[in-house]
Order: C-alpha cells, then structure tokens, then sequence
C-alpha cells in the first residue's frame, strides 16, 4: 500500500468538499442521519431515489462529417502522410507532445508496437497489472515475454510501486503501468524503480485520455505511451490506438513495428520483423476530429468523478476511489470498494439496490485477475502450447501467481457508470442512493 492510500479516506475528508464544502451536497449527502438513509429502499417497494439516467450523448456529428467529407475528396485513403493520419499525428501532440507518434489499428496494436520497439525479446519479463484489459498483455507474449502480475494500490487499483520492485529480477526489461479507469499511477515512484534497474516504462493510457499526472499529461513520464481509440473509450474511431514516445532509442522505431517491418523514411531491406497495425484515413479523420472534443469530456468526467469521491468520503462501509488530489483521473468509469466486513449483504444485493435506486452499477470489472483466466492458467498461448516454457527460457508457473489484492478489489469492488452526459444532479442521486442503501445494509 502506498503513503497515499494509507491517507486517502483522510485526506477526502481533510480536503475535501465534505468538510469544506467546496461544492453544494444534498441534505442527505450532507448529513447521514437524515431520512433518506432510513428511506425504504426502492428494491423493497420505497421510492426511487434516482428518476432517470442521462444517457451517453451524441458521440460524432459535424466536426467528423466535415472531416470524412475532405477525406473522400482526397486520392488516397492510405496512412503514409496521409492528410487525415497526419492530421491526427499533429493534433494528438497537443494531448502528449511527443517527438514519435505512430497512429494505428488499435491499443493492443500499440502495445504491441510498444514493446517491440522496446525490444522484448524470448523470456524477457515485462511487470503489469493483472487487473486490466488482456490488450495490455498480447504484444508481450507474442514477442515471446513473459507477462509478471504485480499486486495493486487497494483503492488506486494502479501497480503498488513496493509490489512491482519486488517482482524485479535480472531477466526484467519493462514496467507496463495501466493508468486503470484514467487515474494516473504513481509514475514517480515506477520511473525511479525503471530507472534504478535499467528498465523501459511504458504507460498504457488507453483508458486514460486526457488524465494528467502532476499537471503533465499522462504518457510524458514514461519512454513510450499507449493509447486505445476503441469504441468505448472516452474517444474513438470505433477501434484505433496510438504509441508515442520522446525516446530517441524507441521513437524512431515506432513507425516500422506498425508497418510490417518496412522503414518508409529510409526504404531499404526489412531489419525489422512486424505485422502490419497501420490505422486508415477513415479512422484518422473521425479520431482527429474526436481530439477536438476530448478537452470537454475529460474536464466533465473529472468534476463528476471528483463529486462522488466527495460525496461518498463517509458513507459506512464505502472506500471511494483512490485518486491523488494532485492529479486528474479522466474516469473511464468510476470504481468504488465495498468493506464486505462492515455490510450485513453480499455485493450482488448492494447492486441490485442500486440499480432499483435507478443507479448504473455493476459488480466489479474483469471477472479475474488476468492471469487467472484458463489460458495463462493452462499456458496455452500459442497451438496449446508455450514455446518459451518449453525450451526453458522462463520458469512462470501463472497456476501459482499470486496478487491477492487484486483478487479482493476484483471481488469488492463496484463499477459505477461514469460519462459527460451526466449531471451534477444526476451525481448527487448517485450518492444519495448509495448512502441510502448502505444505510440499510452497512454499519
Ligand atoms: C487498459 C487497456 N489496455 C489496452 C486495451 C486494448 O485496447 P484495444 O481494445 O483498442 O485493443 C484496453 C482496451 O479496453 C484497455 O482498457
């Protein structure tokens, strides 16, 4: 656990609008012993707490019509100094202002790209989180690494800084932090283990858009930078992504790990062996045009992610989500943990209660921890089969990988649907309803 986690329900509480009312609370926020906690819960008949959801609004419309139009007029729909590609290279450069940017089909593709360009090689070992998309890891295992689960933050869910040095071992080459839901990882403290045993940082911020870290956007303290355009991240093309990096050893490496080897500034011979990750014009021109809204989006999901961080600071049997008061989560969605010891239910009836409080709220996230799913488990990568293991370049045994936090955050924790949509209000029901079902059912 790291010092901030250790002071986070302090310091929500020191800091923040609940004791210094720095934004306006319901009554019922305001003070616990109010009716609405005693309030019949609408799962048991009682009313309602939350009357409508505002649904995720219009995504797309004229910013990407105006540029799909110049994009048809255009004679190529092809990435290499394309219009629209570059477009998108030089306006995501105000998100991450970095020298290398090479946009592509996906964020598994960047990844991939990442740690190529990187230069894993057979039964190098790159640390991760196991609580993540399984994008994070593909790139790994086919350059023939070994992906190494590190346990998490309780309430950040971001790589423990103490638990990825722990896990360090000669064969280490990289750090792969998943900035999960947009909250920035403590990237200080992983850039000085980096740098301590000569490791490569990259961030995979494909849930992170727009989220910074100290002020300095995220994927600028790292040697590369990942990015997901995916249909539900807080922008997209339907599926894109994008590596970056200001690393003069990894940056000019980024284009060819994404073309299939081929090195279009200098031509030449293939030295490179890679698949072919290129993003199209088509994508270029709906993502360029999504970078203009991202600015609007990730300041709305900030502020709302922020409310519920203030209005749940001191609901009983409620750890709110860990984000570092100096930094800012662009809250891909927002991730509450429940004290299973402090509730007289389990956590399918709390969510069942929220949803009849008309909350959007799911169990947890992923279902497992990564490396707990049957193909890490059995090590069946590849044709059934792990080369790596086979020829002894790696010793991992995943049916013996522990992270038990992970696990606990996984089993206790609550997915609560976060977008720009929402209101202010629509927030303040939130968490009116949660405290009114933790006062049923928590102490
Ligand atoms: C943290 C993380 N990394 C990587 C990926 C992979 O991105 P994509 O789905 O674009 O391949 C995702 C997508 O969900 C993700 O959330």
């Amino acid at each position: 656990m790291t010092r901030f986690e250790d002071m986070t329900r302090r310091h929500f509480l020191a800091t923040t609008g609940v004791a210094l009312g720095s934004a306006p609370l319901t009554l019922a926020q305001a003070n616990p012993s109010v009716p609405a906690t005693k309030a019949k819960l609408a799962i048991d008949g009682g009313e309602k707490t939350v009357k409508s959801v505002p649904k995720l609004g219009v995504r797309w419309g004229d910013l990407e019509r105006a540029r799909l139009d110049a994009m048809l007029r255009q004679d190529t729909l092809f990435y290499w100094k394309g219009p629209q590609t570059t477009a998108f290279t030089d306006t995501f450069r105000r998100v991450c202002p970095a020298k290398y940017v090479m946009p592509c089909s996906s964020g598994t593709a960047a990844l991939h790209i990442a740690v190529a360009a990187a230069g894993i090689a057979p039964g190098d070992e790159v640390i991760t989180s196991p609580i993540t998309d399984i994008g994070t890891v593909v790139g790994t295992i086919y350059q023939q690494g070994v992906p190494v689960f590190a346990d998490l933050g309780p309430t950040t869910y971001n790589l423990d800084p103490a638990e990825v040095e722990r896990r360090v071992t000669p064969k280490t080459k990289a750090i792969i932090a998943v900035h999960l839901c947009g909250n920035p990882c403590d990237l200080q403290a992983l850039k000085a283990i980096a740098d301590r045993h000569g490791l490569i940082l990259i961030e995979d911020c494909a849930q992170a858009w727009g989220a910074k870290y100290r002020g300095e956007p995220v994927g600028t303290v790292g040697h590369l930078a990942c990015w997901s355009l995916q249909n539900s991240k807080h922008i997209t093309c339907g599926d894109g992504g994008v590596v970056a990096s200001n690393d003069e050893r990894f940056g000019p490496l980024l284009q060819r790990f994404g073309d299939k080897g081929f090195d279009r500034v200098k031509g030449g011979l293939y030295e490179s062996f890679a698949t072919n990750y290129r993003m199209t014009e088509p994508q270029a021109a709906v993502a360029t045009a999504q970078l203009e809204r991202l600015e609007s989006i990730v300041q709305r999901r900030a502020g709302l992610g922020e409310r519920l961080n203030r209005g749940l600071a001191d609901v009983p049997g409620v750890r709110p989500h860990g984000v570092d008061p100096r930094d800012r989560c662009s809250f891909w969605f927002y991730f509450l943990r429940m004290v299973p010891e402090r509730w007289r239910c389990d956590r399918a009836q709390v969510v069942k209660a929220l949803a009849a409080e008309g909350v959007e709220a799911g169990a947890g996230y992923i279902p497992v921890p990564l490396h707990r799913n049957p193909v890490f488990q059995k090590h069946a990568f590849f044709g059934g089969r792990w080369p790596i293991k086979e020829l002894g370049l790696t010793t991992m045994d995943y049916t013996r990988h522990e992270t038990p936090e992970a696990e606990a955050i996984l089993s206790t924790g609550i997915r609560l649907t976060l977008h720009e949509a929402m209101d202010d209000a629509y927030i303040d029901g939130a968490i009116e309803a949660i405290r009114k079902v933790a006062g049923h059912y928590a102490a």
